[in-house]
């Protein structure tokens, strides 16, 4: 069992550094309160790697993409991309980078502009490459088989497809840039179980492709399981446990991730955690979230790649 995370553990560490989040805060003001969505995250992902951020909703999961999209400013903290300060980047060198980053949302409709048919939306993400005008039909046509639908789709419209085929749209969109990261924002929480399948296989087969990473937002963990390297928990705007999968699922050491897991009933092990001391869960709940906001930022390891938030 050691030999094997001790391999596992070296794969991750001999892959270079792609992107490394320090520390970063963002909150948001209103007139009557300030919510920390995010509160001192950092953590890195490797090239080839695909890092899970999984957390309830409203824990600051899509902040932090938005922050390393640099959609949003961070308000403290650093986000360096292949060793560059994003923060630094003018709107030129911004723009000349964009085509790095890729985000696949949850919502393909509401990503795809409804009045464009697909050569149209591909054809944008392929020119900021400058190819050759020519070469970007062919070049539609081969992103389009390569999420698995026919050449004959490049003259429809979003409309004419289900959410599964309007995902793979998106997809084919997002890797039309050659991008080196992509961030997925629960790109599967709208679809139906089966579709939903379907497109992580997907995901995953472009990924052994491309080599690109992927930043993978989910707030369901069986979801997170299946597509994972590495994991960050994320609750009330911290990572309170970090881990390479089996780490996470086979030794969650959390109180919060040990919740996760017992709201989970299909999961094997959440019948260790979904103990009689779980029955007042909201209360218990409530305490894990309170606990969290008031945490310094020791760790605490269990091995080289798993640590939590220590409580003090
Ligand atoms: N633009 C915004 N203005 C005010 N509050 C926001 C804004 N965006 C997010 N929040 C708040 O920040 C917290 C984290 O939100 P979000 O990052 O969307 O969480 P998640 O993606 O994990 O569901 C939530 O409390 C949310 O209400
Ligand atoms: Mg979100």
């Amino acid at each position: 069992m050691l030999e094997l995370q001790m391999t596992k553990q070296n794969s991750h560490e001999k892959r270079p550094l792609l992107l490394e989040i320090k520390e970063i805060c963002k909150s948001f003001v209103s007139k009557k309160s300030v919510v920390k969505a995010v509160d001192r995250v950092s953590f890195n992902i490797h090239k080839g790697e695909t890092y899970a951020l999984v957390g309830e909703s409203g824990c600051g999961k899509t902040t932090t993409g938005r922050m390393i999209l640099r959609l949003l400013d961070v308000d403290k903290g650093q986000i360096l991309f292949e060793g560059i300060p994003i923060s630094t980047l003018t709107k030129r060198q911004l723009r000349k980078k964009r085509h790095n980053i890729q985000i696949i949302f949850q919502n393909p409709y509401g990503s795809l502009n409804p009045r464009m048919k697909i050569s149209t939306l591909l054809a944008e993400a392929i020119s900021s490459r400058a190819e050759n005008p020519s070469h970007i039909r062919a070049e539609a046509e081969r992103l389009l088989q390569s999420v698995g639908l026919g050449k004959e789709n490049l003259d429809k419209y979003p409309h004419e497809f289900s959410g599964g085929q309007r995902q793979r749209i998106c997809i084919a969109r997002a890797i039309a840039t050659n991008p080196k990261l992509i961030i997925c924002d629960e790109p599967v929480s709208a679809l139906d179980l089966l579709v939903q399948a379907q497109i992580l296989s997907l995901l995953q087969k472009l990924q052994k492709e491309y080599g690109f990473s992927y930043l993978f937002i989910s707030h369901d963990l069986s979801v997170v399981r299946y597509m994972s390297d590495r994991i960050g928990v994320m609750c009330n705007g911290r990572i309170v446990e970090e881990g390479t999968r089996d780490e996470i699922f086979e030794n969650p050491q959390h109180s919060y991730t040990r919740l996760l897991f017992a709201s989970l009933p299909t999961l094997k092990n959440a019948d260790a955690f979904a103990a009689a001391d779980i029955q007042e869960d909201t209360e218990i709940f409530q305490k894990v979230l309170r606990d969290v906001k008031e945490r310094s930022n020791k760790k605490i390891y269990v091995s080289q790649t798993h640590y939590l938030l220590a409580d003090q």
